[in-house]
């Protein structure tokens, strides 16, 4: 399948929107609260959207990325310094979500990749994430790209708690490589 990684443009706020409506509901129906995936609509997430998108332009260190298919966006990433000051990694990847159609050729490990590349750039050498506890298809996703476990907590989404955990790479630069081995 061909596919490119690339930037997410300031006017891409919609369309990230709409696709992370989508992944969220192919992705946590079962998994999380019914009223938690009603409330994830597009129209409720723009705003973040045009957010990220503002602070990748005045911050160096964050960066959103998309997965671009024939011109449509079928996947996207985002990562930048950690959300909490108190994190044991240097790097945090914040969202990958891919369109449930084009999971399995190797588009994540392609945007893991591009996310760890862009961190070591940015001079940081681990990276680490939080990942719904009970999403056992992404944890062996970072399990396959070599993320270690370490300790879990609750996050509160649309104000209920969910249980998370926490994946690490301490060393980035061998992750950064996982986004062209597979091209
Ligand atoms: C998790 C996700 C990003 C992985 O992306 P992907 O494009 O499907 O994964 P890839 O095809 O790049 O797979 C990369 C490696 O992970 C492994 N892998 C992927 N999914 C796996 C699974 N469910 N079980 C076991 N291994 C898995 C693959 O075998 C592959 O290893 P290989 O290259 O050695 O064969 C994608 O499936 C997705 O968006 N899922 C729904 C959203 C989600 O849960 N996001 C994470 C939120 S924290």
């Amino acid at each position: 399948m061909t596919y490119l990684i690339r930037r997410a443009e300031a006017e891409e706020a919609f369309e990230l929107a709409d696709t992370q409506a989508l992944a969220w509901r192919e992705t946590y129906r079962g998994l999380l609260p019914a009223p938690v995936l009603e409330r994830m609509t597009a129209e409720r997430l723009v705003g973040q959207w045009r957010g990220h998108l503002r602070r990748q332009a005045s911050d160096h260190d964050e960066l959103c990325i998309v997965a671009d298919h024939h011109d449509e966006i079928v996947g996207f990433g985002a990562c930048g310094r950690p959300r909490d000051s108190r994190a044991t990694f240097d790097g945090e990847v914040t969202m990958v979500y891919m369109r449930a159609a084009y999971q399995g050729v190797g588009i994540g490990r392609a945007m893991m990749g591009a996310m760890a590349q862009h961190l070591v750039r940015r001079g940081l050498f681990s990276m680490g994430l939080w990942v719904v506890r009970d999403n056992v298809r992404a944890r062996a996703f970072y399990e396959a790209l070599g993320g270690r476990c370490e300790g879990g907590r609750e996050e509160r989404m649309q104000g209920t708690a969910v249980p998370v955990v926490a994946y690490i790479w301490q060393d980035l630069a061998q992750l950064s490589r996982a986004g062209t081995e597979h091209e």
